[in-house]
């Protein structure tokens, strides 16, 4: 396995260039499979997640490959299976994806239970409440979803939680169910949004993807189309505390700056210069930062899959600060890699108490827990004093493309080595 080894203390300086979102390219990959024709997807990110994905869509007779860099063509005309079994799924949470996609096509599906990263449980009974709503019968037998229907109908759906994977399931199952589906307390995030749009391209009649309430009207057929994916807000977020966390002056390109609002946010209230283009976002940091409160909430609120890099941040900021993780039970585990480092963060439940200090990081051995955990060590490496090395590197691959490239060319001292090196 790889690891990464990374000397600290070099100020971050230029500009990188943002990928795909993963969240959406994970949704609107297996959307394709909805429709008995070919479809164009542009801005894919070379992720381990899509390239997951890729796998199932080909295990399950889809003819999907890359056409060129980041272009994914998806040929669905000759499905044979709707059976994606735990080898081409486990390891990725998005693999739930496939049960809405195939039943909204075939009335059927059955696919393992899904993987992805520990946050303590993650259900699906949201997911399994919205496809038994619209009329499937869902059994888990062996660590396999089944899922059936005679016909969809189309039903009013109050989800008890608001859930991005449930909220796009039903939509996947809906679009061509019979009458019309109302999804309430739906979340919001710019991830479901873009896969709205990816249905609505295909021919679907899918309204108010972005509010609280989206209203499915089934209709007989889709057809195949061309979508570009939006730009990643995680990835943009991550590079964008890399460099604020160094000192430096970086500017994240090719993003939405309205899907980065909360971000940003909390950016200025620590005391970083932010300067908003059309398409790109410089982050500056060239004055002491102020220690912050924050909590973590579905969008429009402070994403959860910032909460490590943030924590990271925190932790090499005089004073104390707070974060409420309030979407997940148990999104801490990697503060006891980060105070093997010097970081003096407590952990009570959902909420982390940080003392933050400066320069108080130092190199050490440490693992990547989980995807964000994995990249909030590697902002951790670029601050602390002398090398650190990062194992588990392989959760990183599952969400960002080029990171090595992309952080040596903003100034970085980081290399990629074989574990046994
Ligand atoms: C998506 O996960 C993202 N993954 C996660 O990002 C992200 O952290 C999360 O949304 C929240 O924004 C993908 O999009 C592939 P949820 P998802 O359903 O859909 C509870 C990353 O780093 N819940 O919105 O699995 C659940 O336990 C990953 O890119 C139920 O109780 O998250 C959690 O507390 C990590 N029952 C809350 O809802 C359900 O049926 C939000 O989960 C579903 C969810």
């Amino acid at each position: 396995m790889d690891q990464l080894i990374i000397n600290g203390k070099k100020r971050l300086s230029g500009d990188v260039s943002i990928n795909g979102a993963k969240n959406a390219a994970v949704a609107i990959i297996p959307a394709a499979l909805l429709v008995n024709d070919v479809c164009i997807i542009e801005n894919v990110p070379h992720i381990e997640d899509v390239s997951n994905l890729v796998t199932a869509l080909n295990y399950l007779g889809v003819d999907a490959k890359f056409v060129d860099n980041n272009t994914l063509r998806i040929d669905s005309r000759n499905m044979e299976n709707v059976c994606a079994d735990y080898d081409c799924v486990k390891g990725m949470r998005a693999s739930y994806y496939l049960l809405g996609a195939l039943l909204g096509r075939f009335n059927r599906a059955e696919v393992s239970f899904p993987g992805g990263c520990d946050f303590g449980t993650r259900p699906i009974d949201q997911h399994i409440k919205g496809f038994n709503s619209l009329g499937a019968e869902v059994n888990l037998e062996h660590g396999i979803i089944q899922a059936e229907a005679k016909e969809l109908v189309g039903t009013s759906i109050y989800l008890d939680v608001v859930s991005v994977g449930a909220t796009i399931n039903i939509m996947l199952a809906a679009v061509k169910a019979k009458g019309t589906t109302i999804i309430e307390n739906a979340a919001k995030e710019p991830h479901v949004v873009d896969t709205a749009n990816f249905l609505n391209s295909m021919g679907a009649n899918v309204k108010g993807a972005g509010t609280d309430v989206i209203k499915i009207t089934g209709v007989e057929e889709l057809h195949g189309a061309n979508y570009m994916i939006i730009p990643d807000q995680i990835e943009a977020g991550t590079y964008m505390i890399a460099g604020v966390i160094t000192g430096g002056d970086v500017t994240v390109k090719n993003v939405i700056p309205k899907h980065m609002e909360a971000i940003t946010a909390k950016l200025i209230e620590m005391g970083v210069k932010v300067e908003e283009q059309d398409e790109a976002i410089r982050v500056i940091a060239d004055e002491p930062l102020k220690s912050i409160r924050l909590k973590t909430l579905p969008y429009p609120g402070f994403p959860t899959d910032m909460q490590p890099q943030m924590a990271v941040l925190l932790a090499s900021v005089d004073g104390t600060s707070i974060i409420t993780e309030s979407v997940w039970e148990s999104r801490f585990q990697y503060t006891d890699q980060l105070n093997r480092m010097g970081a003096k963060i407590v952990v009570e439940g959902q909420l982390a108490v940080i003392e933050g200090e400066k320069e108080c990081l130092s190199g050490a051995k440490v693992k990547a827990t989980d995807l964000r955990a994995g990249a909030a060590m590697v902002i951790a490496g670029l601050i602390a004093e002398g090398a650190t090395t990062i194992t588990n590197v392989k959760y990183i691959d599952r969400g960002y493309e080029h990171m090595v490239e992309n952080l040596e060319r903003l100034g970085a001292d980081i290399k990629r080595v074989k574990q046994d090196a």
